[in-house]
């Protein structure tokens, strides 16, 4: 591939400018509920999860640029801001750069991009920021390459990146099954107020899956229908206080036993008493559910002060 990469311009804004430069906020999520199932048979697992978008986001700008004396277009691509750690590849290992590559190949076009990411969400985190980033490039791509893909075909080659990719593709909360890429979209609910703990560490979603699979079964395993019919009902109501009876992550134990991060984060939010608390995906970021916006500014300033690690205060998507 023709990767092109500006060293200088790493850590600024990209230019100049053509009328055909767009921007997608890409937003992070949650797990309300996350139950795995099974094995697919191809290294996966079977999942039922209910995803939330929340207002935390990478924004992504995409320029198209065209083929170069018969060559394919170039691919050039800049990353900044604060959700950088290290971990993010900034090569073709990058998701965004997958998703054009993927897209190009699989179109049989050679229009090149200018890219740039702005980095906010953690990585490692099971915040979905790389999966969103994806799927953000894949709309923009569409759009700026004028492909015209409908939304089932791009949710395909979604798929094929990543299990949380198709959920990016449209907004709001979803149930999804299978690898995440059966996809049943909730109504709007009342925005939930949030506090999410980063902690010094992160977890790679493959690692936490291999140890689920060496843990024993779970007894009591949550009886998935009802606890996500209930949630549903709960989140479309707004009754906060009712969420921790149904939501879980059949994550966390393992995740728990790779990290002594997540057992501390969970004895922290159950003490300071949040409506619900637990690990996102894979983790390695913990969020509790406030009853106000005012509970979890304040929550947040005692989490800060036990340095469990970088502490966000934010809320769902309408
Ligand atoms: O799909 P994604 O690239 O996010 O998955 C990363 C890794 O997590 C996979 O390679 C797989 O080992 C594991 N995984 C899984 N079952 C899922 C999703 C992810 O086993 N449903």
């Amino acid at each position: 591939m023709n990767l092109r990469r500006n060293d200088s311009q790493r850590n600024r804004t990209l230019a100049p400018r053509s009328s055909q430069v767009a921007t997608i906020h890409a937003p992070a999520k949650i797990n309300l509920f996350l139950d795995v199932l099974g094995r697919t048979g191809d290294g996966y697992h079977e999942l039922a999860t209910l995803m939330l978008p929340i207002r935390w986001f990478d924004s992504l700008t995409f320029e198209p640029l065209p083929a170069e004396n018969d060559r394919p277009g170039p691919f050039e691509f800049a990353m900044c801001g604060v959700g950088l750690d290290g971990n993010v590849p900034e090569d073709s290992r990058n998701l965004v750069i997958r998703a054009l590559q993927l897209l190009r190949e699989r179109n049989g076009c050679d229009a090149g991009a200018r890219v740039e990411l702005v980095k906010r969400i953690p990585s490692g985190a099971g915040l979905g920021g790389g999966s969103s980033d994806a799927a953000a490039a894949l709309q923009l791509a569409n759009r700026g390459w004028n492909l015209n893909w409908p939304a089932e075909r791009l949710a395909t080659l979604a798929a094929e990146l990543g299990s949380d990719v198709p959920f990016f593709l449209a907004s709001g909360a979803a149930i999804c099954r299978g690898r995440g890429e059966r996809i049943e979209r909730l109504p709007p609910g009342r925005p939930l107020d949030l506090v999410i703990v980063k902690p010094p560490a992160s977890l790679s979603t493959a690692d936490v899956y291999r140890r689920f699979d060496e843990l024993p079964v779970e007894e009591g395993r949550p009886r998935n229908q009802v606890a996500l019919a209930s949630l549903v009902n709960d989140l479309r109501q707004g009754a906060v206080r009712r969420m921790a009876a149904w939501m879980s992550n059949g994550l966390q134990a393992a995740a728990a036993s790779l990290s002594s991060w997540i057992g501390r984060l969970a004895a922290a939010f159950a003490e300071l008493g949040f409506a619900a608390h637990q690990l996102t995906g894979s983790g390695a970021a913990y969020f509790g559910v406030c009853r106000h916006a005012g509970e979890a500014r304040r929550l947040a300033m005692t989490l800060h002060s036990r340095q469990l690690g970088r502490v966000f205060v934010t809320r769902s998507c309408g």
